[in-house]
């Protein structure tokens, strides 16, 4: 696989179809340069690791409409977070979203560190987290992992190895398919292409940008891909 090409053409396809939410920039502002709010980012991470996108948009515009910056979030009771949460699940997530926040404001002056590390020292913010939020909202060259990246990079390069041993090399391959430029809206490009076209059943590889650079694809065997361990 060509990853140059292969990222080139995810980015030209995110420009184009990247979904619309309530935590991204709008087009007209990425082409000129324009960074999300990395408190949007964040929150938005952390509420999408257990919820759908469907499901996360309203609880997303109410925790804002509420709590409209990290000192906010910071300031407020620990119950009302937890009645706002409610549904989301998970509530050791919330109150280390809160824990979180309110070491931003305790220890960073309010700003979210910039790079993995200093992210990853902050409660609750796993690997994921911090490279999601140091590549979308800083564009530092992290490599975000998650299923749907791991689904089309098995695809994209024909992994046989099944899920869990697959995992280091899926995330070597996410690594070198990632580019230098933009890393954020390349990750945000493959949980789209992974969410809209790469999907677990039944994918649309007619009109997946990444066609005729597929191996999964040529082998006739994407939807097979990745291969799981029977449990
Ligand atoms: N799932 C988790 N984070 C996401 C993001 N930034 N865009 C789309 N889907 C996601």
């Amino acid at each position: 696989i060509d990853c140059e090409v292969a990222g080139a053409r995810l980015l030209r396809w995110y420009d184009a179809h990247a979904r619309a939410m309530p935590w991204r920039v709008g087009p007209a502002d990425r082409a000129v340069g324009v960074r999300p709010d990395p408190y949007h980012v964040w929150l938005s991470e952390v509420m999408l690791q257990q919820t759908t996108v469907a499901a996360v948009r309203d609880y997303f515009r109410r925790f804002l409409a509420r709590w409209p910056r990290v000192e906010d979030l910071a300031a407020a009771e620990d119950a009302a977070v937890m009645g706002e949460w409610a549904g989301l699940g998970y509530y050791a997530r919330a109150r280390n979203l809160l824990a979180c926040a309110r070491a931003v404001v305790r220890d960073h002056g309010g700003q979210f560190p910039k790079t993995v590390e200093g992210l990853r020292a902050l409660p609750g913010v796993g690997p994921y987290t911090a490279a999601a939020v140091a590549s979308i909202a800083f564009d530092a060259p992290a490599v975000v992992v998650d299923g749907n990246v791991e689904r089309v990079c098995a695809r994209l390069f024909a992994v046989q190895t099944p899920l869990p041993a697959a995992k280091p090399e899926l995330v070597r391959l996410a690594g070198l398919l990632t580019p230098d430029l933009r890393p954020g809206d390349h990750a945000q490009a493959m949980m789209d292409l992974g969410a809209t076209i790469c999907t677990p059943r039944n994918p649309t590889c007619g009109i997946c940008p990444l066609l005729g650079l597929c191996a999964g694809q040529a082998a006739g065997a994407a939807a097979e891909l990745p291969r799981k361990l029977a449990k």
